[in-house]
């Protein structure tokens, strides 16, 4: 019968270099959090039991781990990586194997995890490691080998001698062992170190006393396994993850603009042959079509954008859905429940929220469309105004297909303008306008032939205007 695999994940370590009120784990790298993507990665070889370990200190830990569904086990003190690993053997009940990874490795993936295990079902090792070497060891285990080239032991920084140092084999942190065995050497682990913590990686020296073998994977791409201490490490991972992401869409045929390279969460849906400008960013969730052009400085956050549609610079959408062959921006602002139809014009310094376009629907200048159903075809002129608010609550605007909205115009919702209208510019619209109707609402004009010249005589003398007469 096939071995039955269990993973811990160990997520209660102090995170003092991070110097942060924000848990270690709980960092994002590239729009997630670097737990998640552990946790992502592990849930990829869908084992038959996880657990997270997390420490009572921080308990946003377990419940963001909860939240996603994971068992969880509390390390009562950071008493050190081994210490971890003990708590988090009692939550598991059925694996033969055990994967560990630590939560603040966040470049690890699936594909990665998959081989590692493979290799260790084809070793036959009592422990298999993931080591890699590295240009700069600094902080990480190192992987001491004897004479035959095998594995005795794993260094730890703060521990290690000169020679040791030089070591540029260095332990991921990751690592299979068969249940039995490891239950057995956390029970002998001693805390004697210069840290005094019980460390995981001295299993590997009490494994080798036994003569049991322990195999050293070596990863090519060493960056899959950068562990994060400190906030230039997340910093260092987040760009090599965003820079992997580009290189992968652009090997898929995305367009990417030299210039301030765009940062693509990896959890982003590009098509090929769309074209990504300088400095834009597209995050977690979204969904890019083909030959869209997203221009310069844009933000598309949880919201997708159809085939053929040009987000121009600087526009930023969040939650919203965007038709194909629309043109958007620059500088437009469409907030969470926008829905925007094929072939619409949203322009310069308008702002959308909660509202439906209809098909080849505009809105070109500065406007604000809040809790708003736009039917098709409708022109809304320069400066419409949604009124949606009263100060408690909010309330929509209707309008039908084909009806024109003149530039300057307030709409004071809840309020109806029937197909086909036409509203003059600058009127504020208190009722509603049936079908086909022409409205106008605003004071009329009066005009007073030569009476410019007088005025201007007056003012330029410092006299004050008459007052006008009761
Ligand atoms: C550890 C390894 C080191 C390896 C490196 C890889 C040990 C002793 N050292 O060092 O060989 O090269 O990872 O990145 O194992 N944790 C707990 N409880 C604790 C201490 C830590 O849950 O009491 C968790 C942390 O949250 C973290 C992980 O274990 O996710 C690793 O701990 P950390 O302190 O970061 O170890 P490193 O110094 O990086
Ligand atoms: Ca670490």
């Amino acid at each position: 019968m096939a071995r039955k695999l269990g993973v811990i994940v160990l997520a209660a370590g102090e995170g003092k270099r991070m110097h942060s009120p924000v848990a270690k784990v709980l960092h994002p790298v590239c729009g997630r959090p670097m737990l998640d993507r552990v946790l992502d990665a592990a849930a990829g070889l869908t084992p038959g039991e996880t657990v997270v370990v997390v420490s009572p200190l921080r308990p946003e830990v377990k419940t963001h781990a909860e939240g996603r569904g994971f068992r969880t086990e509390i390390q009562k003190r950071p008493l050190g990586t081994g210490d971890a690993v003990r708590a988090g053997l009692a939550g598991l009940r059925t694996a033969d194997d055990i994967l560990v990874v630590c939560g603040d490795t966040p470049l690890l993936d699936t594909g990665t995890l998959r081989e590692f295990v493979r290799f260790h079902h084809s070793s036959e090792a009592a422990i298999s490691v993931l080591t890699a070497n590295v240009e700069s060891p600094t902080g990480y285990g190192r992987v001491i080998r004897g004479p035959g080239g095998d594995v005795e032991r794993i260094a730890e920084e703060k521990d290690a001698t000169r020679d040791e140092k030089a070591v540029r084999e260095i332990n991921s942190g990751v690592y299979v062992f068969g249940r039995k065995d490891l239950a057995r050497w956390i029970a002998g682990l001693r805390p004697a170190n210069s840290q005094n913590e019980y460390y995981l990686t001295d299993t590997v020296g009490l494994a080798r006393g036994e003569h049991s073998r322990i195999a050293a994977w070596k990863i090519e791409t060493a960056a899959r396994v950068k562990g994060v201490n400190t906030q230039a490490e997340r910093r260092e991972a987040e760009a090599w993850l965003y820079e992997w992401t580009i290189g992968k869409l652009m090997a898929a045929g995305v367009v990417v603009d030299a210039g301030v390279s765009p940062r693509v969460d990896p959890e982003a849906a590009v098509a090929p042959g769309a074209e990504l400008g300088s400095g834009v960013e597209i995050r977690s969730g979204s969904v890019v079509g083909k030959g869209t052009r997203i221009d310069t400085g844009s933000i598309i956050e949880s919201s997708s954008v159809g085939a053929g549609t040009h987000i121009k610079p600087y526009s930023v959408l969040s939650g919203s859905e965007v038709g194909k062959e629309c043109e958007i921006g620059p500088f437009a602002r469409l907030r969470p429940g926008s829905r925007i139809g094929d072939g619409c014009k949203i322009g310069n310094f308008v702002e959308t929220k909660k509202s439906v376009f209809g098909k080849g629907s505009k809105a070109s200048h500065l406007a604000y469309i809040g809790d708003a159903k736009i039917g098709k075809n409708v022109n809304l002129g320069c400066g419409t105004i949604t009124c949606n608010y009263d100060g408690y609550q909010k309330h929509e605007t209707v309008i039908g297909d084909d009806v024109f909205i003149g530039s300057d115009s307030q709409l004071v919702a809840p309020v109806t303008v029937g197909r086909g209208a036409y509203v003059a510019s600058g009127s504020t619209i208190t009722e509603n306008v049936p079908a086909d109707a022409l409205a106008i609402a605003r004071s009329r004009q009066a005009v007073k032939p030569g009476r410019a010249k007088a005025l201007r005589k007056r003012l330029s003398a410092g006299t004050r205007p008459r007052k006008a007469k009761k």
